[in-house]
């Protein structure tokens, strides 16, 4: 069990010797931490950790991750388990209430997602205002926050989050293709309740109201674990945004648009397009990757090798791992030969083999392959983020729940250290010379 440990004391001693005993908490896994929630208190000092290297910024019990040994389980279940045996709508389950349903609750909480898939009709206008170059993680982004008006009752910080998160989970579907269609002018299609969570996704994206649509099961089956994998990875970028939006009072729909957008960049949920974008650009110049990699290692050259690297992994990512795997089979299924698929596997080979890489440990993350699979869908590369942020969905709001279910929750308000002007004074226009 979780807890502070009476036994465990860390000791640190300041400038001026004086001596802080801080206690020691130990996690479920046996990991350590140093309890400073009264140093300033007891010191008068502060920690500075930018980039939150060593900070954990919250306890959870939601995604436990050892990036040391590549383990990644969602409620102590192992990915690769869920990614084989599980579907989207039961991970999403387990993450966001800490067990995996029965069939009673599995088919209920499939019922209430497939009967919370439209979006209000006067929110169709919205789409028309964009113009078609809109990338689609700005759309996705003000339409989520949108809801947020159409259901004016998430305001009551006191009402059940319950019905607000199922309508998340189900429109979030709706809204990424609506703005997939509208950006390449086609009729918006409506989904179909026949149709379980990843192909009715599919079905709207890809359907046309001139002919039939029958959508693939390997199709769908690959979007599955997909979104899988996708679901929830601890306190990132963007879940960290999520709770930090969340420990304020907002709403849930402001709470997940600024996770949207906080994934957006491409060091984090937006590696997936640069991703696709730098093999294109590899396969376009002839290049074997051996000149990206020469760059990638130059820090002036501006560039990084994407899909490579991890805050927290320091081996190979599990989730890169199960989705390498799945492209040579996803891609034999659909008869593909995708060149990019092979430029890439050439350049893991390559960096894997270089000292630059290896002193790093920089190794395939979770967006170094998926856009290849997502390519082989038919996912246009604008959208590899919102299928990233439509997987994400499910552990953002187990992370807004647990803010919110948690009695202890304060509002996230981290220190600085300055290192302004100090104290100065007003001088009037006319006497400030002309370089002040
Ligand atoms: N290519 C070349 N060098 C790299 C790369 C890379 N992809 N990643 C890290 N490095 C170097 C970095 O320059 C630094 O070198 P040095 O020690 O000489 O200064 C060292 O490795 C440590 O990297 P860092 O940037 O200090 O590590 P970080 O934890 O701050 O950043 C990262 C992690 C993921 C932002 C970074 O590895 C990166 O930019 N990778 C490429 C973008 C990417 O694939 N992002 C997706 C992350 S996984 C999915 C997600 O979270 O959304």
């Amino acid at each position: 069990m979780a807890g502070s440990d009476k036994k465990l004391t860390a000791k640190l001693v300041l400038p001026d010797s004086k001596e802080v005993a801080l206690p020691v908490m130990v996690g479920a896994e046996d990991e350590h931490a140093i309890d400073i929630r009264n140093l300033r208190q007891d010191s008068g000092y502060v920690t500075l950790d930018t980039g939150y290297m060593n900070t954990g910024s919250t306890t959870s019990a939601i995604t436990y991750l050892d990036g040391e040994q590549g383990i990644l389980r969602y409620r102590g279940y192992p990915i690769e388990e869920l990614a084989e045996k599980s579907n989207f709508v039961e991970t999403s389950y387990l993450l966001i209430n800490g067990q995996l349903p029965n069939k009673t609750q599995r088919d209920s909480f499939g019922r209430m997602l497939t009967r919370h898939s439209l979006i209000h009709e006067d929110m169709h206008q919205f789409f028309a205002g964009y113009p078609p170059t809109s990338h689609p993680m700005a759309v996705l982004s003000a339409m989520v926050t949108s809801l947020s008006a159409y259901y004016p009752d998430c305001l009551d910080r006191s009402a059940p989050v319950d019905l607000h998160i199922t309508r998340l989970l189900s429109k979030v579907r709706t809204i990424a293709a609506f703005s997939y269609k509208k950006s390449i002018g086609q009729p918006l299609i409506y989904p179909k309740n026949s149709l379980n969570y990843g192909a009715n996704f599919l079905h709207m994206m890809f359907a046309v109201p001139s002919e039939d649509y029958e959508v693939p099961p390997v199709l769908e089956k690959a979007l599955n674990q997909l979104l899988i994998l996708h679901a929830d990875h601890e306190q990132n970028c963007s879940t960290s945004t999520v709770r930090m939006v969340g420990s304020s009072g907002a709403n849930v729909y402001a709470a997940i648009a600024s996770g949207i957008l906080a994934l957006w960049g491409p060091l984090h949920g937006g590696a997936n397009q640069a991703v696709i974008e730098m093999l294109e650009q590899i396969h376009r110049e002839g290049d074997d990757g051996s000149k990206f990699i020469e760059a990638a290692k130059d820090k002036k050259s501006g560039r990084k090798l994407m899909g490579f690297g991890h805050r927290v992994y320091k081996n190979y990512d599990p989730r890169a791992k199960i989705i390498k795997e799945q492209c040579d089979r996803i891609l034999a299924g659909l008869h593909i030969n995708d060149p990019l698929l092979d430029i890439a596997k050439k350049l893991e080979a390559a960096a894997l083999g270089d000292d630059y890489f290896v002193e790093r440990k920089l190794y395939p993350n979770v967006d170094f392959y998926s856009g290849i699979i997502m390519r082989a869908i038919g996912i246009p590369i604008e959208m590899f983020t919102v299928i990233f942020a439509i997987g994400r969905m499910p552990g953002w709001i187990a992370n807004y729940k647990e803010i919110m279910d948690e009695a202890t929750t304060r509002i996230y308000r981290p220190r600085q250290v300055y290192v302004g002007p100090t104290e100065r004074h007003y001088v009037p226009i006319e006497k400030r010379g002309k370089n002040p």
